[in-house]
């Protein structure tokens, strides 16, 4: 049976070689990825875009692998829907920028979806305090959310570790994310802080390893 707190590997389909995605994903998912991250980028929330619910669709009649959606775009509340619609299975929502962030989430909670609440690295630790018991997973932007390939912002991590008592201390099942910067070398300090889900693009995709291995040698290094 696994646990809410056994070490999760997303992959995150950012860093992919988009001319042969179905072939990225196939290839993590034999490799024992627990599910394929897809960072939805509005080139407004972050100075950056990326894709969009085609791709969701795409993806969820080609791998098993649950589909989470983290929404780095403005008024997540109004697409939180069509991505549903197109597969996700979970979709992250960022504190930041929202009025009603109870209501955003409630609303992503009725779709059917799996609910995450993400927090940048300017934003602090307790501002998911109040809705923490409404989500199945916190996410803590190890990096600023625009683009891979970043180097982890190691202040980050005491967040990991606040929130993660909080999760403990309240005994909450809800699941510890962090996204940005993680590899072989970084995930030993994110799971001792406290993670559980580790979201990884380039550390997978392009390493020059094969994607395969990559895997290998992340959940290794996160076993410690
Ligand atoms: C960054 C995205 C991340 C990104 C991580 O805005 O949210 O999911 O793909 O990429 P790496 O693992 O390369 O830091
Ligand atoms: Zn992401």
């Amino acid at each position: 049976m696994s646990d809410v707190n056994d070490i999760k590997i997303s992959a995150s389909i950012l860093a992919a070689d988009f001319s042969a995605l179905g072939d990225a994903v196939a290839q993590a998912e034999a490799a024992g990825a627990d599910r394929i991250h897809v960072d939805v980028m509005d080139g407004h929330f972050v100075p950056n875009i990326s894709i969009g619910t085609p791709v969701v669709a795409s993806l969820r009649s080609f791998t098993k692998l649950s589909l989470e959606t983290h929404l780095m775009i403005e008024d997540p509340a109004r697409y939180a829907e069509p991505f549903r619609t197109a597969g996700s299975d979970s979709l992250l929502i960022h504190v930041e920028g929202q009025t009603d962030l109870h209501r955003t989430l409630e609303s992503a909670r009725q779709l059917g979806a799996g609910v995450g609440v993400v927090i940048n690295p300017a934003t602090a630790a307790d501002a998911v305090d109040e809705v923490i018991d409404q989500v199945d997973q916190v996410l803590v932007m190890t990096v600023v959310p625009g683009f891979g390939g970043q180097a982890l912002i190691a202040e980050t991590l005491d967040k990991v570790r606040k929130i993660r008592e909080t999760i403990d201390g309240r005994n909450l099942n809800v699941e510890l994310s962090v996204d940005g910067g993680i590899d072989a070398k970084t995930a030993p300090d994110a799971v001792a802080a406290g993670a559980n889900v580790l979201v990884a693009g380039s550390a997978i995709f392009r390493t020059g390893e094969s994607i395969g291995e990559a895997i290998h040698r992340l959940r290794e290094a996160a076993a410690g």
